[in-house]
């Protein structure tokens, strides 16, 4: 062999496996790129989807702060649609919908919102209504015509379908629409959504159905944590929507729900009404230092770091500008002192400065761990940063 082959293949490696490394991490649609951020009908709602409804919910989305505060996507969940015409174009319900679904998103667009949609990779969604087996092509253009951005696809009536197939399928057909569309895959966890998902889909369900109870969802909590490694930018797990708002939790629970989302980097899709909320759930919705963490750039999903008592733990998230996100949980009965120490949350240094996210203050640091005392079901959110760090940037 001569030397030039030599040189160019020694050449090739490395570039073939930047290009690898790069496809990994850059999401096809260039979409999500921080967890999506919005509102959807189903929590509160099920299927008593309207015009007015969604109108509202724009408008209170403007007014209560919440899109100025990252909330984007308004999205209508199940039951919007009633049948297909004889050209087997999907046909919304004109009794809920009198004004059509463009006129709609064209409303929600004039608020500077984006809108969403629901469908369902099988023969029905899980109402019963159209799904979009064997009608992805048009459907998917169908949405892009009325200006959709962002849809959420389901998993019921699929018995049989394979769904890396499906969705693969239906990723395709929005493509083809030319319209940038989010995809939210749907399908529970059921299929190892998190081995095949970030390469289709830009956020995929990793649980069932949340419940607005504090087990159900701590349990959504622990399933989504097992699958970390493989979120980043464009590709996110979906424990689902927020309860916060909803009145089956407490605040300090509500808190502690949206503060754990936010170490997740999972997607902050409210599920409340926006149009009635009181002002302690708006502030709730709305913590920029919370969603400041959700919103990182550096788009990694935090991890349960330490355990110190059964139903006590601590749940770390490294941040772009190298300070940490860390959250105390205590999961149990009665208030209880949880310690972080640092090394553990990724702070190598015993001089650091610790910041409540909640309560929007510094809060005094011992050496190198921090202790709190956390009230029974609730979570202290704080931001470690170490203090060379803090001078610098
Ligand atoms: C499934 C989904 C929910 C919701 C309902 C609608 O249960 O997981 O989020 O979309 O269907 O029927």
């Amino acid at each position: 062999m001569t030397r030039y082959p030599k040189r160019l293949a020694l050449m090739l490696v490395p570039l073939s496996l930047m290009a690898f490394v790069g496809w990994h991490h850059a999401p096809r649609n260039r979409l999500a790129l921080t967890p999506p951020m919005g509102w959807n009908s189903w929590n509160h709602f099920y299927c008593n989807v309207s015009d007015s409804l969604i109108r509202g919910t724009a408008d209170a989305m403007v007014s209560s702060g919440m899109r100025d505060a990252g909330y984007k996507y308004v999205v209508i969940d199940d039951c919007w649609q009633t049948s297909r015409d004889s050209r087997g174009t999907i046909v919304a319900d004109t009794v809920r919908f009198p004004h059509g679904i463009k006129a709609l998103a064209d409303y929600v667009h004039s608020k500077g919102l984006k809108f969403g949609i629901y469908t369902d990779a099988g023969t029905k969604t899980c109402q019963g209504r159209p799904g979009t087996y064997g009608y992805e092509d048009q459907d998917a253009r169908t949405y892009a015509s009325w200006g959709v951005d962002y849809v959420k696809e389901d998993w019921c009536n699929a018995k049989g379908l394979n769904a890396r197939v499906r969705y693969a399928l239906f990723r395709k057909a929005l493509d083809k629409t030319g319209r940038p569309i989010v995809l939210s895959i749907c399908e529970w966890g059921s299929n190892q959504p998190w081995e095949w998902a970030p390469a289709i889909g830009n956020l995929w369900r990793t649980t069932d159905d949340i419940e607005d109870r504090w087990p159900s969802m701590l349990s959504n909590l622990d399933q989504s944590s097992q699958h970390s490694s493989v979120a980043h930018p464009g590709a996110w797990n979906d424990p689902d929507m927020l309860e916060v708002g909803n009145g089956g939790m407490t605040d300090d629970e509500y808190r502690a729900h949206i503060s754990l989302w936010a170490m997740q980097a999972a997607p902050l899709i409210a599920g409340n009404d926006l149009r009635t909320m009181s002002e302690a759930t708006r502030i709730i919705l709305t913590n920029p230092e919370v969603i400041g963490v959700d919103q990182d750039s550096l788009g990694a999903q935090g991890i349960l770091v330490q355990e110190p008592k059964p139903e006590l733990q601590v749940w770390a998230k490294p941040l772009r500008n190298g300070s940490h996100a860390v959250v105390l949980l205590n999961r149990s009965e009665k208030a209880d002192t949880i310690s972080a120490e640092l090394p553990r949350v990724g702070v190598h240094t015993d001089s650091a400065s610790v910041r409540d996210l909640w309560a929007h203050r510094e809060m005094r640091r011992v050496g190198g761990k921090f202790s709190v005392v956390v009230p029974s079901h609730a979570a202290i959110m704080v931001r470690i940063t170490a203090l060379l760090l803090a001078t610098n940037t």
